[in-house]
């Protein structure tokens, strides 16, 4: 897996947005991604990759006069900086394969999103992402993961129950679009000798599985 996991920064917010738009049927707006990477009790994580970019729209700026106006239409012809010394166009973003998200207060880590994009799913990233919440969650002194899932939502349940979470509740009508319930599921203790022995177990496997080198955040 070329991929590794880094803080998600603002110019992340369109894919990410991208990606939430095809992942959930409630829409989370751009501008809340926005106040999130604002919010210190928020911490967002993105699982990318640096050999592919992608470009992004354009902002179309006023022509301008004289030498800058000349290399702009230069630029603009060759459509690529590669003459001008730079590898990528100013405007290209390394590919993000998913991200992920948690609140945490009073030693509780609250997860609010994890989503991979549909055509990188069952490549072993959610669990990637699942794995460095829950390392990032216990070096911010967390004692437990808690999050909601719809009850139709079998695929994220079982990712969570592998990474041993348990059902602790059911929030009836949870959700907005369809009164959907939600199934509160949490993980304790998480900075226990047993958690621990069982997380190292499996990024063992994911590793060997997904060869993947190293699970350390990026900032
Ligand atoms: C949930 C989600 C993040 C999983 O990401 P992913 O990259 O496909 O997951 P992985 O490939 O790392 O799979 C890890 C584990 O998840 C579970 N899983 C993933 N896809 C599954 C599926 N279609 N059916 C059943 N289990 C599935 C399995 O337990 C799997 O472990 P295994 O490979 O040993 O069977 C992804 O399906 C997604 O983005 N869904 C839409 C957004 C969403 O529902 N988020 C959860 C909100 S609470």
């Amino acid at each position: 897996m070329a991929c590794y996991v880094r803080l998600m920064r603002r110019e992340d917010i369109a894919q990410v947005s991208e990606i939430d738009r095809e992942a959930f049927s409630t829409l989370w707006p751009p501008a809340n991604y926005r106040h999130e990477l604002e919010n210190r009790l928020a911490h967002y994580i993105v699982a990318c990759d640096d050999e592919i970019r992608v470009e992004e729209p354009e902002v179309k700026a006023m022509p301008q006069k004289g030498l800058a106006g000349l290399v702009s239409r230069l630029r603009h012809l060759f459509n690529h900086d590669r003459f001008f010394g730079n590898e990528f166009p100013p405007s290209a973003r390394q590919y993000i394969f998913g991200f992920a998200g948690f609140w945490i207060m009073a030693g509780e880590a609250h997860i609010t999103n994890i989503a991979v994009r549909e055509k990188h799913r069952q490549q072993g990233i959610g669990e990637l992402l699942l794995i460095s919440l829950i390392n990032l969650a216990t070096e911010l002194d967390a004692r437990l993961i808690t999050l909601e899932v719809r009850v139709s939502n079998t695929a994220a349940q079982s990712l969570y129950f592998k990474y041993g979470f348990t059902q602790v509740g059911l929030r009836r009508n949870y959700y907005t679009d369809n009164r959907e319930d939600g199934v509160l599921m949490s993980l304790e203790n998480i900075n226990s000798a047993p958690v621990q022995a069982n997380l190292q177990q499996l990024k063992q496997a994911h590793s060997q599985k997904w060869g993947v080198a190293a699970y350390q955040i990026a900032r």
